[in-house]
């Protein structure tokens, strides 16, 4: 295999499975070498040395669904189930401002306590105490209403990992209940609305082959999303996948570049799973193309116990202490936080 295949990559936007299985088993570290070159360059030319951060805030680990892989699954009595109070999250709001952030992640559990007057209410209550600030939702599958309210409450953004688009995949990774044709059905609707949506899977999840992620690929390349969030699947003990291997950190690296040579303006996050599978992990994500953060402003009080899989990094420490971690961690590769609202650069 040649270079070529790189160039191949940018141009097309695609690749093919037997281009993804020789970049994802290769040894000729000199190619790999070369793509995360590429996917760095080409990061660069659109957001700079300019890392994002986003702040993101666990406000309810309580979940209707039982995701096989997933943590606070409602299947895992050992769960220990919080939710914050509008006080609690306003204050992670205010620390978090602080601190420089100007993007807040509300992600939870599918909680049916929070209804979507509940949802508008803390929208509203942020944008009006921040009104620079972006507010994005993580809070799973709803009625297209739904959505809209929360748009019309001034939400800015939506994340909903797709987390496999095989659909023979998706049904061994989750009950019944859930499909893959209503998570796509989802992604679309907020597209439609106007949210900038981002979507993901799991790397190395149970089953999943080189054909899933080349339909993956081909998922993203028909919804556009603003944001690809990818990290390595990570095995919970008290979840039905405890047992199982870990995603590769290695493929997750490869992932990353390739997604941004495909995607050259998408926001791409080097995830806490990615620094929890490997120390510098996340500095290794921004050198293999990614240019986005999402550190933890939680309480420390609740960070353990928003689990999703084992060892999770940074449940012990305060939101500045992340943060100047974090910054230290940036400039030791030869980037820098900014203290922006992130929006992607890629026209709409
Ligand atoms: N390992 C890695 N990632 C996980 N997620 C959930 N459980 C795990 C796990 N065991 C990811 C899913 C979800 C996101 C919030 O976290 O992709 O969408
Ligand atoms: Fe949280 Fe380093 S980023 S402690």
């Amino acid at each position: 295999m040649n270079r070529d295949i790189l160039s191949k990559i940018e141009q097309e936007q695609m690749i093919s499975r037997e281009e993804l299985e020789e970049l994802l088993t290769t040894t000729d570290q000199e190619l790999i070498e070369e793509l995360y070159r590429r996917a760095r360059a080409t990061a660069g030319k659109y957001y700079g040395k300019e890392i994002y951060l986003r702040g993101l805030i666990e406000f309810t680990n309580y979940c209707k669904n039982n995701c096989y892989y997933c943590g606070i699954r409602c299947g895992n009595e050992k769960a220990q189930r919080y939710r914050l109070t509008m006080d609690q999250i306003l204050s992670c709001c205010e620390s978090g401002w602080e601190l420089g952030f100007r993007t807040f992640v509300l992600q939870g559990g599918e909680d049916p306590y929070y209804t979507d007057e509940r949802i508008c209410t803390i929208i509203k209550e942020i944008k009006k105490r921040y009104p620079d600030c972006a507010v994005t939702l993580s809070i799973g599958e709803k009625e297209r209403a739904s959505y809209q309210a929360y748009f019309d409450a001034g939400a800015d953004r939506y994340l909903l990992r797709h987390e496999t688009a095989d659909e023979v995949h998706y049904q061994k990774l989750h009950p019944s209940q859930m499909s893959l044709a209503h998570r796509k059905q989802c992604l679309r609707e907020l597209k439609e609305i106007g949210y900038q949506t981002g979507c993901g899977f799991m790397v190395g999840s149970p089953g999943q082959t080189v054909e899933c992620l080349v339909e993956d690929f081909e998922f993203l390349q028909e919804l556009k999303p603003h944001m690809i969030g990818i990290g390595p699947f990570l095995a919970h003990q008290d979840t039905p996948f405890g047992a199982e291997e870990n995603g590769s950190y290695d493929q997750t690296l490869l992932l990353l570049s390739i997604l941004r040579l495909m995607f050259p303006g998408v926001l791409l996050p080097a995830t806490t799973a990615l620094g929890t599978i490997a120390p510098d992990g996340r500095e290794q994500g921004l050198l293999a193309g990614a240019n986005v953060l999402m550190p933890n402003l939680s309480p420390v009080s609740v960070r353990k116990k928003y689990e999703l899989y084992d060892n999770k990094i940074c449940t012990g420490e305060e939101s500045a202490q992340c943060k100047d971690c974090l910054s230290r961690r940036v400039e030791s590769v030869g980037y820098r936080i900014v203290t922006d609202r992130g929006d992607s650069r890629i026209e709409k």
